[in-house]
């Protein structure tokens, strides 16, 4: 019987230890055996015979429970080994997106000018004739509609061509004062190297009581935004024309590429244009049923800005989705 001890002391898995206790204490297992035994022997015997195998029946069950313990812990171990994960270890899948540079330029921008206290507003990209046009001053068959090619709908409804038509919107259905920005896209009938047919702008608008608000405001802030954007650059205005301000000016940065020397995207110029902006003209304020009224407005390409920043040649490198030239923004 004593081979029995080393049975259960060398099982190797629980399945097997589970085999031995069958095998022992089973129906038909070794002790039954011993115990059906018994009954040929006389009664004296009788009660040695069943002491003994009553202890040694025992003891082979502590040893088994014993075994088994240790056993299931060693399963236990070698499971949690075979299921560990390393989390440090590299994953094929693991590519990560990023903002496409378009998207974190403007995000740069609305940044600033959200910690300037501006609100953000969207307005429609399927815009009528009024906001579009109309109420900015811009008449209808007057010259300055040719600036921006549109594509039309019927009825009046057409893609707008700037996010202009957000400061009327903004204006008609809110009393002043109003700090306001509108980032969004932008349609015009457009496609070459320096254009296409969807683009995205920030228009501003600030508006407050007569007098209160001057070109010096305007340019203070434009020029502080534009150091915010682009770093250490020189800024300088030129007067320019818009129908929907007066006086106007275009807003040009010393070149980023040649640091205002003179080179080829900037045509030796030593500058690049990077603004439109303005004081309000009185016209709006009038389509706007607004009185006693001061503000100035600026509007800007983010793709341009998104150009400069980045030094990227071809506009429509932005809307190739070609995933080498995202993959460098992450
Ligand atoms: N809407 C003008 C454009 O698209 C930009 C602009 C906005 C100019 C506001 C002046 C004031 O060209």
């Amino acid at each position: 019987m004593k081979e029995w001890y080393d049975s259960i002391k060398e099982a190797q898995s629980v399945d097997k230890l589970e085999e031995i206790r069958i095998a022992i204490f089973g129906k038909k297992g070794v002790l039954a055996v011993e115990f059906a035994k018994m009954k040929s022997a006389s009664n004296e015997e009788k009660a040695q015979l069943a002491k003994d195998l009553n202890t040694y029946k025992s003891s082979l069950m502590n040893e088994l429970t014993a075994r088994k313990i240790i056993l299931q812990t060693l399963e236990l171990q070698e499971l949690m080994k075979a299921q560990a994960i390393d989390v440090s270890l590299f994953s094929a899948t693991s590519e990560t997106g990023a903002l496409h540079p378009v998207m974190e330029t403007m995000d740069r921008i609305v940044e600033y000018f959200s910690a300037m206290n501006f609100s953000i507003k969207t307005g429609n990209m399927v815009e009528d004739d009024f906001n579009n046009f109309e109420a900015l001053n811009l008449p209808k068959y007057h010259p300055a509609r040719d600036m921006q090619d549109t594509f039309y709908f019927k009825d009046e409804l057409l893609l707008r061509t700037h996010t202009s038509p957000v400061q009327i919107r903004t204006m008609m259905n809110t009393k002043p004062p109003i700090r306001m920005i509108a980032p969004g896209a932008v349609f015009r009938r457009d496609y070459d190297l320096t254009h296409t047919p969807m683009f995205h702008q920030v228009e501003g608008l600030l508006v407050d009581e007569e007098g209160k608000v001057s070109f010096a405001n305007l340019k203070y802030i434009l020029e502080d935004f534009l150091k915010y954007m682009f770093g250490d650059v020189k800024v300088r205005f030129r007067p320019s024309f818009f129908p929907f301000t007066e006086p106007s000016a275009e807003v040009d940065i010393s070149c980023v590429f040649c640091k205002g020397e003179g080179c080829r995207v900037c045509s030796k110029t030593g500058w690049l244009e990077v603004l439109g902006c303005g004081i309000v003209d009185p016209n709006v304020f009038e389509a706007v049923k607004y009185e006693n009224v001061s503000g100035y407005a600026f509007g800007l390409g983010v793709e341009r800005f998104a150009m400069l920043i980045h030094q990227i040649g071809d506009l429509r490198a932005l809307f190739e989705g070609d995933i080498k030239l995202l993959e460098q923004f992450q």
